[in-house]
């Protein structure tokens, strides 16, 4: 299997700029997974973002954590868990409105660096989406515009800790499933490893790499392209040993955003391709999403075709 793929964004700026951007578009057709590196979010605060999630860990949730674990029993499981998963999580929004002063258990300097992390991922963000219009075909804030609605993106951060678990093969870090939104950038642990997607029907390990940030697609992502990308299921498997830390981050549609397959994408692949992926508002996407996260999204997309009964695109009926 060829390697996963490892993509140096300041390769942009120079001579390799083309060999870089066929090295995204690969990655985005076959993958839906990618790892960048020289991406410009300094390593300092990295660092110091590393330094304080692991504190507050420390501080405030593996305690608890491991009362939950207690009583619920699940040190003595002897069967697949099936409706959990062992992870330690908290959730920062920052669009469109910050709740970042409203979490309890934070520190003063601890908020401050998620505000300003948070600001370097959502610009992260917004130029790998723009390198995906470039590759895409796409006219430059085509997908920024179309995840827009009337108040601009959901962004947040899900903080998590995958503890050490005794029985990883009967109970899932987090269980496998796709991502429901937009474009998502993941700071991992760089020792602690456990993140898998599945390519080719076998689970891939994503390499923790110092500094790097790992970005896959959701299932927006895949609407608007018409399938051309893909959102690729991914689950973690939580270490006997060592509490891993993942920090990622999600560059969403507003809640009023109407999704669909970008037209030029579609007029493109018309000759090759007559199916047409839904319309919807990602509000509505998102409720359903809810209850059937750990699933398929296939009936998820099946499901929003069915109740989008007016308005289709007139490419979709086409
Ligand atoms: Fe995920």
């Amino acid at each position: 299997m060829e390697n996963f793929p490892v993509i140096s964004l300041e390769k942009l700026n120079g001579d390799e700029r083309k060999a870089t951007m066929e090295k995204i578009k690969d990655a985005c057709e076959n993958w839906g997974f990618f790892e960048v590196v020289n991406h410009g979010i300094p390593h300092d605060l990295m660092d110091t973002v590393e330094r304080l999630t692991k504190d507050h860990y420390r501080k405030c949730m593996e305690q608890r954590f491991k009362e939950l674990v207690a009583s619920k029993g699940l040190e003595a499981v002897q069967t697949e868990v099936k409706d959990m998963d062992w992870e330690s999580t908290f959730f920062l929004r920052h669009l469109p409105v910050s709740n970042i002063s409203e979490v309890p258990d934070l520190t003063d300097e601890y908020r401050k660096l998620m505000k300003e992390f948070g600001l370097k991922l959502e610009k992260l963000a917004e130029e790998l989406l723009d390198l995906l219009c470039e590759n895409l075909g796409l006219e430059k804030g085509y997908l920024k515009k179309a995840f827009y609605g009337s108040r601009g993106p959901t962004f947040g951060t899900k903080v998590a800790n995958y503890p050490p678990c005794p029985k990883p093969e009967l109970i899932k870090g987090l269980r496998a499933h796709t991502d429901a939104g937009g474009i998502i950038l993941l700071f991992q642990d760089d020792k602690v490893g456990g993140l898998q997607l599945l390519k080719d029907g076998k689970w891939v390990d994503v390499p923790p790499m110092r500094h790097s940030i790992v970005v896959n697609l959701g299932d927006q992502l895949e609407v608007i392209t018409n399938g051309k990308y893909k959102s690729v299921e991914h689950r973690v498997i939580a270490q006997t040993d060592g509490t891993r830390m993942s920090i990622a981050s999600f560059y969403n549609p507003g809640n009023d955003a109407v999704i669909y397959p970008a037209p030029a994408v579609v007029e493109k692949e018309s000759e090759t391709k007559n199916q047409v992926y839904p319309k919807f508002v990602f509000e509505d996407y998102m409720k359903l999403y809810a209850a059937l996260k750990f699933h398929a999204k296939e009936p998820r997309f099946e499901a929003m075709k069915a109740s989008s009964n007016v308005n289709l695109h007139p490419i979709a009926t086409a």
